[in-house]
């Protein structure tokens, strides 16, 4: 089968997809850089202890990181988008490579701190899009037995972002059972999951930046431009003639 068989697709906007084109990364040689969003304002907060957990790893593997603190962002669209944390916010994300979304279920859900910040970060101002074809890993901390409501919606909700959610997640039951006084992790195989998924977003990373333009280049929006581009051509030409 070849393209010239495929009546309803147009040729011109097909993208040469081979190996060649992939290995073609742009040279990126700084450290990966990570933001972690958790979805908490308690004092004692698991989600934020699991989310410091996973910068020190992160920072171990060679990352650069930075931890947004949600307190005193505005609910969306109760303050403008020129509101400091507001514009904190999407600072981080444009300097950021990759994220870590680490929220606690309530309501067998992600919380509403977690999905606010999400909200308060645009898919697209003009030709940028903030998180498009960055990495994503999705932890979760619960009160009760093991879950991955918030997990799941996240995964979802960083499709949306049109990020790359990695395969491997963290789900942490009884989230009180799992820290020492000073917040931190005591060693179990839930640790080591936060370990392999830590690994995996520094591996995906490193693969994915360099090439996110290219990755999520798509067929249909170089054919709309192309043809908004060829339309407004003809108008211009028209208005001359
Ligand atoms: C309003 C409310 C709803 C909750 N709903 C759930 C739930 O659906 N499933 C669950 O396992 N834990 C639930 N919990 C427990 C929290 O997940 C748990 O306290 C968690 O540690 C909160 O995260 P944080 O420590 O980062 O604040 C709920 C807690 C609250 C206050």
């Amino acid at each position: 089968m070849q393209f010239s068989d495929l009546p309803n697709v147009s040729r011109e906007d097909i993208s040469n997809v081979s190996e060649t084109q992939l290995a073609n990364a742009e040279p990126i040689t700084h450290a990966p850089r990570v933001l972690l969003l958790y979805g908490s304002l308690r004092e004692r907060s698991y989600s934020r202890f699991l989310a410091f957990e996973a910068e020190r790893l992160l920072k171990a593997y060679g990352a650069e990181t930075r931890v947004f603190n949600p307190s005193g962002l505005p609910l969306p669209d109760d303050a403008d988008a020129s509101h400091p944390k507001v514009t904190e916010l999407r600072d981080l994300c444009a300097w950021s490579e990759a994220h870590v979304w680490c929220s606690p279920e309530r309501h067998g859900a992600m919380t509403g701190v977690m999905k606010s910040q999400i909200d308060w970060i645009p898919l697209s101002t003009g030709a940028i899009r903030p998180t498009q074809g960055k990495t994503l890993a999705l932890l979760q901390v619960s009160g009760g037995s093991q879950s991955f409501n918030a997990v799941n919606q996240m995964r979802v909700l960083g499709r949306w972002m049109r990020m790359v959610t990695i395969p491997n997640q963290s789900s942490v039951p009884k989230a009180y059972l799992e820290f020492d006084d000073e917040g931190r992790m005591k060693p179990s195989p839930l640790y080591d999951r936060v370990v392999d998924v830590v690994e995996e977003l520094v591996k995906f990373t490193l693969m994915v930046r360099g090439r996110s333009d290219y990755l999520v280049d798509r067929y249909s929006e170089r054919k709309a431009t192309r043809e908004k581009n060829s339309a407004a051509s003809l108008a211009a030409r028209d208005a001359v003639a």
